[in-house]
C-alpha cells in the first residue's frame, strides 16, 4: 500500500473539517453548529435552524424575517419544468423525478454561476432550499395525476409543501397546524448529519467545481438507497410485510439469520453505537402526533414490539444496534397521510439544508482540493495482447 491507507467504507478517514455538525456516537450527542438538536427541534422552527446551519449563528428577528422572506420568494421553479415532470412515466418514483428535475436546475440561473462568489453562493443556497418543496410536491402531483398546484408565500415553509401536496385547484385546503409543527421537527432532526454518504457526494461532485444543482442531485442520487434514507421506505415496507405482532418474532430470526440477507431496517448506525438522539425524539413525537391527530395505527404497535424484542437480544446488544431516525419517522409520515414512496423525498427537502451548508463549507475553503481517492489494484498483472483468433 505504501503511503496509502485501505479503509473501505470510510469507517476511519476523515475526508473533511467543518464546524457546521458534532457527533459523538457513543454518547448520542448531535449538535449544529453547537448547538443540542433536541433544543432545536424544542425552540426553534426549521426556517430558523436553517438560517443556523448555513450562517453559524441563530438568527436575529431582522436576520430572521430577511432570510425568510428570501426563501419565500424564491418557491416557484420555472414554468417548462412541467414538461419536464410529464416526460416521466406517472410511476416512476419520485426520488427518480426529484434526481433528474435538480439536476436540471443547473440548465438556469446562469446569472449565478461562479462558485467564489459569495453572494452567487447565497442565492444558490436560498434558490435551492426554497425550491426543493416545490419540486417535491410536483413529483407527488405527477405520481398521482393531480394538477400542480403553485406554492402560496404567505405560508410557512411547511405548511406550503403540505399546501402543495395535498390541495386540489376544485376545493379549499386547509393545512392542520399539528401536520405542519410535526414535518417542522422532523425536518430539523433530518437537516445535516456531518459526513454521511450522500453528504460526503455532495462534498465530492462539488470539489470538481462542477455546477451546485447538479452537485445536489448527485446527494439525492444517494439518499434514495435503503442503507440511507430510503431506510424510512423500507421500514414501512417491512412493517407491512410482517402485518401481525404474532410474526414479530419469527421475522426477527430471520434477520438473526446472516444467510437471509435480512435486515431490521430503521436499526443500526455507522457512527451511533449506543442510541440515536434523533430515534427518541421522534419516538415521542409519534406518539403525540398519532393522538393529536386522532389516528390509530397497528404498524406504531408493531414498531414497539419490534423495538423491544431487538433491544433485548443479544445479536442487537454485541452489535449495538439501535433504532435510527428512520425507524419511526414513516409512521408520522403515514399520520400526516404521506404515502410510502415521498417518504425519502421528505428526507432530501430537510437535508438540502445540510448539503447546502456543505457545499458552501467546501467551496469557500481556500485549502480545497479535488476528491481523489486510490485504490488496492486486485486485477491482473500486466500482459500482451493476443490476435483474436487465439483466444
Ligand atoms: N439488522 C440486522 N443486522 C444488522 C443491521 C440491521 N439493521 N445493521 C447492522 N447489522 C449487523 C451486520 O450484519 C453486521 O453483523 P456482523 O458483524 O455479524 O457481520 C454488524 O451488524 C455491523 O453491520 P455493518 O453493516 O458492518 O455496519 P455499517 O456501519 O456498515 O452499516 C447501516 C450501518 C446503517 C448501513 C446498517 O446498520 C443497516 O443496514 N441498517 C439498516 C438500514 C437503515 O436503517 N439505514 C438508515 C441509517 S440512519 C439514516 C441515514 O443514514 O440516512
Amino acid at each position: 500500500l505504501g503511503a496509502f491507507t485501505y479503509d473501505p467504507g470510510f469507517t476511519s478517514t476523515c475526508s473533511t473539517q467543518s464546524a457546521i455538525t458534532f457527533i459523538d456516537g457513543d454518547e448520542g450527542i448531535l449538535l449544529y453548529r453547537g448547538y443540542p438538536v433536541a433544543q432545536l427541534a424544542e425552540h426553534c422552527n426549521f426556517i430558523e435552524v436553517a438560517y443556523l446551519i448555513l450562517n453559524g449563528e441563530l438568527p436575529n428577528k431582522t436576520e430572521f424575517a430577511d432570510f425568510d422572506a428570501s426563501i419565500r420568494k424564491h418557491t416557484m421553479i420555472n414554468e417548462s419544468l412541467k414538461n419536464l415532470f410529464s416526460g416521466f412515466n406517472y410511476d416512476a418514483h419520485p426520488m427518480a423525478m426529484l434526481t433528474g428535475v435538480v439536476g436540471s436546475l443547473s440548465a438556469f440561473y446562469h446569472d449565478t454561476t461562479n462558485n467564489k462568489d459569495p453572494r452567487h453562493r447565497e442565492i444558490f443556497a436560498h434558490r435551492m432550499i426554497a425550491k426543493i418543496p416545490t419540486i417535491a410536491a410536483a413529483a407527488y402531483k405527477r405520481y398521482f395525476g393531480q394538477p400542480f398546484m403553485y406554492p402560496q408565500n404567505n405560508l410557512d415553509y411547511c405548511s406550503n409543501l403540505l399546501h402543495m401536496m395535498f390541495a386540489v385547484p376544485a376545493e379549499p385546503y386547509v393545512v392542520n397546524p399539528v401536520a405542519a409543527k410535526a414535518l417542522d421537527i422532523l425536518f430539523i432532526l433530518h437537516a445535516d448529519h456531518e459526513q454521511n454518504a450522500s453528504t460526503s457526494t455532495v462534498r465530492m461532485a462539488g470539489s470538481t467545481g462542477t455546477n451546485p444543482y447538479a452537485a445536489i442531485a448527485s446527494g439525492i442520487a444517494a439518499l434514495w438507497g435503503p442503507s440511507h434514507g430510503g431506510a424510512n421506505e423500507a421500514v414501512l415496507k417491512m412493517l407491512e410485510e410482517i402485518g401481525d405482532v404474532k410474526k414479530v418474532q419469527g421475522f426477527m430470526d430471520k434477520v438473526k439469520d446472516k444467510n437471509s440477507g435480512v435486515r431490521l431496517m430503521g436499526f443500526g448506525h455507522r457512527v451511533y453505537k449506543n442510541f440515536d438522539p434523533r430515534a427518541t425524539i421522534i419516538r415521542e413525537q409519534c406518539h403525540k402526533v398519532l393522538k393529536a391527530l386522532n389516528v390509530s395505527d397497528p404498524q406504531l404497535e408493531l414498531a414497539m414490539k419490534l423495538e423491544e424484542i431487538a433491544l433485548s437480544d443479544d445479536y442487537f446488544k454485541q452489535r449495538k444496534l439501535y433504532p435510527n431516525v428512520d425507524f419511526y419517522s414513516g409512521i408520522i409520515y403515514k399520520a400526516l397521510g404521506i404515502p410510502v414512496n415521498m417518504f425519502t423525498p421528505m428526507f432530501a427537502v430537510a437535508r438540502t439544508v445540510g448539503w447546502v451548508a456543505h457545499w458552501i463549507e467546501m467551496i469557500s475553503d481556500p485549502g480545497m482540493r479535488i476528491a481523489r481517492p486510490r485504490q488496492v489494484y486486485t486485477g491482473a498483472a500486466t500482459r500482451d495482447v493476443s490476435a483474436m483468433a487465439k483466444r
